[in-house]
């Protein structure tokens, strides 16, 4: 199966969640705003995190989003943080359905720093679609 994660984080706690999902499948964390995060091979998975400022999401990851090649993507799960609020998970939801990607009902998301319980949990997490 080939899976893989993109994320965009501005202080951090959206990349320690995107590092322990890609822990949990064994591929390498990317950030939206490097080269190669660029989807260019067929995906099975996606994972896609990014956090809520100012209710909005952040502009790096919005254009990656519009950007991005749905047909390469047979299915997105995503994942956040922020205070309170989760409505970076229904943005970035929107975002890649409109893509035409088939998006996974169940996300992953916690409350500002995760903490090392819930980092493991978020391995687990990703983990099991591997089963499936
Ligand atoms: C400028 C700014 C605006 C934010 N706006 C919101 C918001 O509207 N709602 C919310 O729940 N959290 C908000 N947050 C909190 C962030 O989503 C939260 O700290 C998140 O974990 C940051 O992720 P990052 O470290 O990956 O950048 C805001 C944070 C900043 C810095």
């Amino acid at each position: 199966m080939n899976v893989a994660v993109r994320y965009y984080s501005r202080s951090g706690n959206t990349k320690l969640l995107a590092e322990a999902i890609a822990k949990g499948l064994n591929v390498q964390a990317i950030s939206v705003d490097e080269e190669k995060s660029k989807i260019t091979e067929e995906t099975d998975i996606l994972f896609v995190g990014g956090a809520l400022y100012a209710y909005g999401l952040d502009k790096n990851l919005k254009r990656y989003l519009e950007e991005i090649e749905g047909s390469k993507i047979k299915r997105a799960v995503v994942f956040s943080t922020s205070w309170l609020s989760k409505h970076s998970v229904d943005l970035i939801k929107k975002a890649l359905s409109q893509k035409g990607i088939e998006v996974e009902k169940e996300y992953c998301y916690y409350k500002n720093t995760p903490t090392e319980e819930q980092l493991k949990e978020a391995e687990s997490f990703s983990k099991k679609f591997l089963g499936e």
